[in-house]
């Protein structure tokens, strides 16, 4: 029995054993760092370090003792449910939109486990080490596996490299709960959804991986529930001024999601899934979970939800057109497809936002 990275019990173990495996070829994509790519993160680490729980300690205790008693040990390897892949018969499209697929998702489990692990590293509240340490461990397994499956295509991601030599983008540690709590939240209603949809329509799974989503997604939905309990610590993060930031980052991560499946139709058409029906029916997930802690929600049934992606998705076409051609008239292009970009997302901002109130417990289970 070889040592794998899903039976590790920690961050570093799991690393240690990807990497021993590893090559480099889809390791310069992983490194791209464009408005749409997953990107890595750093903190105010003492700050983050200084919450103290105990306010939601009724909720703190049952989650951190779920994920200890660790229900996904052993799980995200392969086994007889992992069947052939013919990635040389695989159509040219849908092999270069799936691999950019996992690759991109490799880059954004990764870069969850390397936040993670330097919060572990760096604090020294038991309460919070012992939380990121748990959640590493988790991303570590995820991006050890997605790079198993990229590993047969011939690719695979060097995670090692990627953590010495990618960029690092500061965000203050508020940003952090907002962006990382909301890719939680977001990751798990994208991960059940292709996984309901295809118990229902097997012909269209075109790849193992898909079979492993149901478990994986409760890995993401319980360390959404993580960040919710670490912002329920301070009333003042999600109120205030601080609501519009929620709405910020509530319509960044919605929008991104759009675009970004947008650039992948022969994907969604092998998974024999409408990209438009795929992001309303994430979207009316993640709303329905946020309501747990966020005091708003978009309002994705407005008329101008729709039609404002659709703008912000053709300039962002249009610009990546653009991008790949020189002269003068290219640059114009550049500047227009970039200026109808920013007044698509101002447009989304401008929609009036759902008001609720908050509930008076926060954890949640996984019901999708
Ligand atoms: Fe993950
Ligand atoms: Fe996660």
């Amino acid at each position: 029995m070889t040592l794998h990275s899903a039976d590790a019990a920690t961050a570093e173990e799991a690393l240690a054993r990807q990497e021993a495996l590893d090559s480099d070829s889809a390791t310069q994509v992983a490194m791209q760092n464009t408005l749409l790519t997953p990107r890595f993160y750093t903190t105010d680490f003492d700050e983050l370090d200084a919450i103290d729980v105990t306010p939601v300690r009724a909720e703190w205790d049952p989650l951190i003792a779920e994920m200890q008693a660790d229900p996904n040990r052993g799980h995200f390897k392969k086994n007889e449910d992992w069947d052939h892949v013919d990635w040389d018969g695989m159509d040219p499209d849908l092999r270069k939109e799936f691999i950019d697929f996992l690759i991109s998702s490799c880059t954004a489990e990764f870069s969850g486990c390397v936040l993670y692990k330097e919060m572990k590293r760096r604090g020294s509240n038991k309460d919070i080490t012992q939380l990121f340490q748990l959640m590493a461990r988790d991303e570590a397994r995820h991006a050890g596996f997605i790079n198993d499956a990229l590993r047969e295509a011939g690719v695979a991601v060097n995670l090692g490299f990627l953590t010495q030599k990618k960029k690092y983008t500061y965000f203050r540690p508020k940003f952090i709960y907002y962006a990382t709590y909301l890719s939680e939240k977001i990751g798990y209603a994208r991960y059940i959804t292709i996984f309901r949809h295809l118990e229902r329509h097997p012909e269209h799974r075109f790849h193992p991986i898909f079979k492993w989503f149901r478990e994986w997604c409760n890995d993401e939905f319980r360390h959404g529930e993580a960040f919710a309990l670490l912002m329920r610590t301070d009333p003042k993060l999600t109120s205030g001024v601080n609501v519009l930031w929620i709405k910020f980052f509530l319509t960044a991560v919605y929008a991104t999601m759009y675009v970004r499946d947008h650039q992948r139709p022969a994907f969604h058409a092998a998974l024999g899934v409408d990209p438009d029906w795929y992001a309303q029916a994430v979207y009316t997930k993640t709303s329905e979970l946020s309501k747990q802690v966020f005091p708003i929600t978009l309002d994705i049934d407005h008329p101008r939800w729709e039609t404002g992606l659709k703008r912000l998705q053709r300039a962002n076409a249009d610009l990546a057109r653009a991008k790949q051609q020189q002269g003068l008239g290219a640059r114009v292009a550049r500047l227009t497809a970039s200026l109808r970009a920013a007044s698509a997302f101002i447009g989304l901002l401008t929609i009036p936002s759902n008001r609720h109130r908050l509930p008076a417990t926060t954890r949640l289970e996984p019901v999708y």
